[in-house]
Order: C-alpha cells, then sequence, then structure tokens
C-alpha cells in the first residue's frame, strides 16, 4: 500500500456546500463532479448507531430541535436533513455510518471518518467508531482515514482499529503536535490551512507525516499549500476545485 493512498482533493462533508452535509446525497453529488474521496462527521445516537451529523444538535440541518446524544437513531432518522438545503432535497435522513460505508466502497470513494462525539461521549464513540469502520471497511484499499480534534476519541480508535491510518485534527497546530501525533502512531496531521504556512508544513512533512488542509475554497490557496508540500485539501468548493485540480 503507499503509505499516502488518498486523492489530493477530498470533499468536505461529502457534496461541501452544493448539498445538505453529511448526507447520502452529499456523497453522490461529491461521486457525480468526479470526487474520489469524501470527509464526513460520525458520531453516536442515544441507543450507540453511530450516524452522521456535524453539530451537537439537530436544530441547524433538520427539521428537528436537541441535543444529538439525547435522540435514539429511529427518532434521529424520522427527521428531515435535506429541506434546509433546497426543496430537492427534502427527505434525506442522518445516514448510518454502514449505510455511507456501503455507498463509498459501491462507488469507489475514499473516506475520511471524522470522528465527532457528542459531548463527554469521546471514549465510547472513538472505540465504536473505529471499530465498526474496520468491520465496514474490511479489505478496502485504501481503507478509511479516521480523523479527530479528540485525542481521547483517537487514542481509543488506536486500541480498537489499530491496523486503520489516524490523523489528529487541529485548528491550530499546538507547539507540541509532534507528541501528540507520535503517541497516538499518526500517519497525518489535520488542520485548518488559516494558521499553516510554508515552514510549518515543512517542518510537519520532515517528522514524517503527511497533511491534509482544511477547509480550503479558493484555487489559489489550494495550489499553494499543495506546493509547500499539503499532501490532500478538504474544500467545500468541490464545484470551483475539482478532483484533478492539483494533480493525480
Ligand atoms: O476534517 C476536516 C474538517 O471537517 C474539520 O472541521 O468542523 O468541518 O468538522 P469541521
Ligand atoms: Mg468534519
Amino acid at each position: 500500500m503507499k503509505l499516502w493512498p488518498y486523492p489530493r482533493v477530498c470533499a468536505h462533508r461529502g457534496g461541501g456546500t452544493l448539498a445538505p452535509e453529511n448526507t447520502l446525497a452529499a456523497m453522490r453529488t461529491g461521486a457525480r463532479l468526479g470526487h474520489r474521496m469524501v470527509e464526513f462527521d460520525a458520531k453516536l445516537s442515544a441507543d450507540d448507531i453511530v450516524f452522521l451529523l456535524h453539530d451537537d444538535t439537530v436544530d441547524r440541518t433538520t427539521n428537528g430541535h436537541g441535543a444529538a446524544a439525547r435522540l435514539s437513531y429511529a427518532e434521529m432518522s424520522a427527521l428531515d436533513a435535506g429541506r434546509w438545503r433546497g426543496a430537492e432535497y427534502a427527505g434525506e435522513r442522518m445516514p448510518t455510518l454502514a449505510q455511507i460505508a456501503a455507498y463509498c466502497r459501491e462507488a469507489g470513494l475514499a473516506a475520511n471518518v471524522e470522528i465527532k462525539p457528542c459531548p463527554r461521549r469521546e471514549i465510547e464513540t472513538g472505540r465504536v467508531v473505529a471499530a465498526e469502520a474496520a468491520q465496514l471497511w474490511a479489505g478496502a484499499m485504501p481503507p478509511p482515514l479516521l480523523s479527530s480534534f479528540s485525542f481521547e476519541a483517537l487514542e481509543v480508535a488506536r486500541d480498537a482499529a489499530p491496523d486503520l491510518p489516524r490523523g489528529l485534527l487541529f485548528e491550530h497546530v499546538p507547539g507540541d503536535w509532534r507528541e501528540r501525533c507520535r503517541d497516538l502512531g499518526c500517519v497525518s496531521l489535520h488542520a485548518s490551512h488559516r494558521h499553516l504556512d510554508e515552514a510549518l508544513v515543512a517542518r510537519i512533512k520532515a517528522a514524517g507525516l503527511y497533511i491534509l488542509a482544511y477547509t480550503v475554497n479558493d484555487l489559489e490557496r489550494a495550489r499553494c499549500l499543495a506546493h509547500w508540500g499539503v499532501d490532500t485539501i478538504c474544500t467545500d468548493r468541490i464545484d470551483l476545485i475539482g478532483p484533478h485540480a492539483l494533480g493525480d
């Protein structure tokens, strides 16, 4: 396996801003535009089903209200997660990780599974998402890339699925990034492109880590980051930054 077997461009939340985030419609939109990698956010429902949602609550992206951690998946899947983005998406649901894995495998999409725990559920979310991802993507090439802002979640993910590659997420890269990534056995460091510069990229690469930068919505900026050595950029503008915009 290539050490970094992932495409240079990754569709943020599946379809960027073109479709309701973290839904099957989003993944289909990314695939329709030729993208070969999608990022999405995975968390646990109250009854421990792994499903896709970015926020702690369902308010922004569905017609429901309240904390996701208090809703069962049956309650969650009754909500409309598409209409807020446009009438044509009415009826979209918050999918399970199993549904998304099946679609990604069928469509040949590489996956960046961001473990996004509900507050105070870091440990069980890291464990369950990683174990499920290992099962759902068994034998898949490339394997799903697990990432998280939560050190704790990634630590238990490492123990639950040691063979899956991991990337630690930061907004601002802290001074002790080397130690944190080493302790987690990360292959990559994921960071907001806003706080990256050429020298920092060079230091991270020299430490043997690959870099994924989010959320890059400007083509010139994407080219600049790639020139510095960033391996993959994650974008909302999947229409503007095409799958081959940074080469193959
Ligand atoms: O994984 C990259 C990016 O998705 C992290 O930020 O808030 O969009 O999940 P966020
Ligand atoms: Mg994310």
